[in-house]
Parts: structure tokens; sequence; C-alpha cells
């Protein structure tokens, strides 16, 4: 069976900047967006479409994740966006953002696989052709939440659940079994789980996928500090992960330099920057200190 590789959704990184850049690199084999709020009033479809499009990546399976804890609204926002054309869709009960949790989505909805069963049901019954997945922490407080978790979604037909190994109160605190934990995930779960956490290099991805029977994995954090990190995972690549990064950082000044209407934005390429080396590298410094915000001083920086 092929193993799939699935970038990790990241609100905050996943800009129409860093969507086009990993669009000219070929760095993602398929997209999954960062999560979609739907709250109490549906998002107008022109903002829905204006949301989207940056995030289409041509030629890409799409997956649209949305995180709220209505169902109705949800059942709803997939109708719409279905019949934008988007066939795969992802629910977020994970993020453990404590302004997310206070409102009862997210991570919350782990405390409550009922709702969960719910929110998903609904989708299924009333759009069936759609994709469906969730992505998953093992638990909110404990592990041992995960058997009633999986549970919730026994003979929904998803098409995955991504599993991240922690519970939502350890944050991105070390764990010493997460490995044990996704073997578990997989031994409970009767669709393909995608095992996601601490995937920085192509070593880490494969002690996962041969430790615990995972059918995946996906990669966040890992893809900024290697961008080529999920091509890695399926080809050759003869590019060290800090030459990937100025190649990276370099496409996205080209982009920035050439459509500043779409692309030009200081506090994006100071964000980027961040993220692709984080803030106490030389780079981001240099950058952040630089008095003319220019393509030529910001390369100059990265060198
Ligand atoms: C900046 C940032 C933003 C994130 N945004 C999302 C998001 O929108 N939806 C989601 O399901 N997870 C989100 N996550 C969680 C990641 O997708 C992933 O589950 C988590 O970082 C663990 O994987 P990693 O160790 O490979 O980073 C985000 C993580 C980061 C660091």
């Amino acid at each position: 069976m092929k193993v799939r590789i699935l970038p990790g959704p990241m609100e905050g990184v996943m800009s129409p900047l860093f969507c086009a850049v990993a669009a000219q690199l070929d760095l993602l084999p398929e997209m999954i967006t960062p999560f979609l709020r739907i709250s109490q009033d549906l998002p107008r479809i022109g903002k829905m479409r204006k949301w989207l499009k940056p995030l289409t990546i041509p030629n890409k399976p799409l997956t649209v994740q949305l995180m709220g804890d209505d169902p109705i609204n949800l059942q709803r926002t997939v109708q719409l966006l279905h019949k934008e054309g988007v066939k795969s869709f992802n629910l977020n009960f994970a993020c453990p953002s404590s302004k997310v949790l206070r409102s009862g989505a997210g991570g919350a909805l782990l405390k409550n696989p009922e709702l969960m069963r719910r929110i998903i049901s609904g989708i299924r019954e009333n759009v069936p052709e759609v994709l469906l997945s969730v992505k998953l922490r093992v638990g909110f407080a404990s592990a041992d939440e995960l058997p009633s978790i999986v549970a919730a979604f026994d003979d929904l037909n998803l098409d995955f659940m991504a599993v991240h190994f922690r519970t939502v109160d350890e944050g991105y605190r070390r764990v010493s079994d997460g490995l044990e934990r996704l073997k578990r995930a997989v031994e409970l779960s009767s669709v393909p789980v995608i095992g996601n956490g601490d995937i920085l290099t192509p070593d880490d991805a494969s002690w996962m996928l041969g430790n615990s029977g995972c059918a995946g994995v996906m990669c966040a954090r890992g893809l900024l500090r290697d961008p080529f990190l999920l091509k890695r995972l399926s080809e050759k690549v003869d590019i060290t992960p800090a030459a990937g990064r100025l190649i990276f950082y370099n496409r996205a000044l080209d982009l920035a330099s050439s459509y500043p209407e779409l692309y030009w934005s200081k506090p994006q390429l100071l964000e980027m920057a961040r993220f692709v080396w984080g803030t106490s590298s030389k780079q981001f410094q240099r950058i952040v200190k630089l008095d003319n915000f220019s393509v030529e001083n910001i390369r100059k920086s990265i060198l």
C-alpha cells in the first residue's frame, strides 16, 4: 500500500506566499489547509472563496480543514464548499490554543466523543459523496481517552484519521511513549491512521512508519526547518536542509518582488524567516534589524 504523506496544517504559516512557493518548488504531494473556523455565523461564500484560492495548489489533491462545534453549521459549510468543487474535508479535533478551547472547538471536542460523532455523521448523511477525515490528539487530559475517541468514528467510513501523539494538555511537551500511543491508535482504528508529531527527518518518518503500523505520516514543524522534507520521503533530494531553507526563502523573495500586490508584506516575510530559521538565528536577527527592508538587503541578510 502506498504510504500517505501529508503536510501538517499550519494556521499563520500556510500563507498565500508559503503556498505559492510550495507550488513552484513542488514541495507538497497534497495540500491540507489550516483550519477554517466555523462558529455561529457562516462565512459568506465570497469570503470562503477568497480564503481558499491561495491555499489551492494546482494539480494537487486538496483537503479543507474545518474547525467548529456546531454540527449544522459545519454541515452547511461542507455543502457550500462542495459546490465550489472541494471533495475532501478534515475536521480539527486537536487544536490546543486556549482561545479555541474556551470556545468549545478544536481539542475541546475530544472530551465529547458523542458530539464529534454527531458532527461527522451529520456531514456523512447530508453530503455522502465527500471524503471525510479527522485530526486528533490522543486525548484531552490523558492518552487513556483514546479508545472512546477512536470508537466515536466507528462505521463512519473515514478517509483517514491523523493522530498527533500528544494530549491537548501536553501541548508541545516531550512525551516518551508517543510511538506506543500511535500503535494503540492503529490497533483501535478500522481506518488508516496517519501518524503525526516530531517528524523532523526522513529517519524519523521511517521509524514511525516501521514501528507503529501507521499508514502515513503528517509533518508540520519539520517542513519549516527543512522545506524539502516531504519530497525527501518519496524521492532522493540532493539538497541539504540549510540549502533548502535558502532556496525556499529566495523563491519567496522572487515572488514577493515580482507580484508585490499579491505577496509583498513585511510582516509575512518576517514571519516566514522566523519559521524557517527560528528567532535566534543570524538570518532572522539580521532581517529584523534592517533599516531598509528591500529584496536586495534581505537577500544579503540570509547568506
Ligand atoms: C504554527 C502552527 C500552526 C498550526 N495550525 C494548525 C491548524 O491550522 N490545524 C491543525 O490541525 N493543526 C495545526 N497545527 C498543528 C500541526 O499540524 C501538527 O499537528 C503539530 O505541530 C504536531 O506536528 P509536528 O511535530 O510535525 O509539528 C499547527 C502547528 C503549528 C506549529
